[in-house]
């Protein structure tokens, strides 16, 4: 049964939903196993996969509108992106749309939310023929991003992608909510940075809120965006 598989998987009780109501003042979160999807239940705040602003992106990509992150990332079609900070991975989704031949490797540092996006992909059934063809180009290890590129081979991935949370949240960017709770908080330092560009072939691309601190620590060779609140950095792998 899945509730007891994920139950095995995080090291942590399988309740029946019978007596959830006996134990619901001792605990912070749950897992529930919904009929086509995994949630976590927190307070009144819920957290399952969704594709969220992607859809809304494509939708502004095909209506001619661009999009910062794709004009960041200069794709041809046939990359290998590590995206270093999965998230619920709506961005993942929509570069992985652009890669005709690529891949992208997702690293999540969370194992809750590794855990919600795992079983999210497993159970999601998109209506958009798009994200059916993206997410079978995504593949997501719970893992640290720190470690892994310290472990990764020399220009072992084409592009490195890192949005680390903001130091500023936008606490009106709903989608973000639900996952704060469970976020790895980690920045960016320059010795990460050498690492990613030890490891990508091609170029390195950032995400910065506006008024953080990000590309005042870490230069950066070109900015795309911040004319509102979000920017992307690209640092070129020289040589
Ligand atoms: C701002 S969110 C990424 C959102 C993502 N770009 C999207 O479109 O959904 C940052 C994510 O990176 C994760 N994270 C933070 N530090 C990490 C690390 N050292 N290794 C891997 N993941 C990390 C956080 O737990 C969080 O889920």
């Amino acid at each position: 049964m899945l509730a007891r598989r994920i139950a095995d998987e995080l090291n942590c009780r399988y309740v029946s939903r019978r007596r959830l109501s006996d134990i619901k003042d001792e605990i912070d979160f749950y897992y529930v196993v919904e009929k086509e999807r995994v949630v976590l239940r927190f307070g009144n705040e819920v957290l399952f996969f969704h594709p969220s602003m992607a859809k809304v992106r494509y939708i502004n990509i095909k209506k001619g509108m661009g999009d910062h992150l794709i004009e960041a990332l200069k794709l041809e079609g046939n990359e290998l992106i590590l995206d270093a900070t999965f998230g619920l991975g709506s961005e993942a989704i929509l570069m992985a749309n652009f890669l005709k031949d690529g891949k992208v490797v997702g690293l999540e540092a969370s194992k809750h939310i590794y855990t919600i996006v795992k079983y999210g992909f497993k159970f999601y059934k998109p209506k958009e023929k798009w994200i059916t063809k993206a997410l079978k180009k995504i593949e997501i290890l719970n893992e640290d991003f720190k470690s892994f590129i310290r472990k990764s081979k020399d220009k072992s991935f084409d592009i490195v992608y890192c949005d680390p949370m903001f130091e500023n949240p936008i606490y009106e960017s709903d989608s973000m909510n639900p996952l704060r709770p469970f976020a790895v908080y980690d920045t960016v330092d320059e010795e990460d940075v050498e690492e990613m560009l030890r490891v990508a072939r091609k170029r390195i691309v950032l995400k910065s809120r506006v008024g953080d601190g990000l590309f005042e620590r870490i230069k950066v060779d070109e900015i795309i965006g911040g004319k509102r609140l979000i920017m992307y950095g690209v640092i070129e792998v020289k040589g």
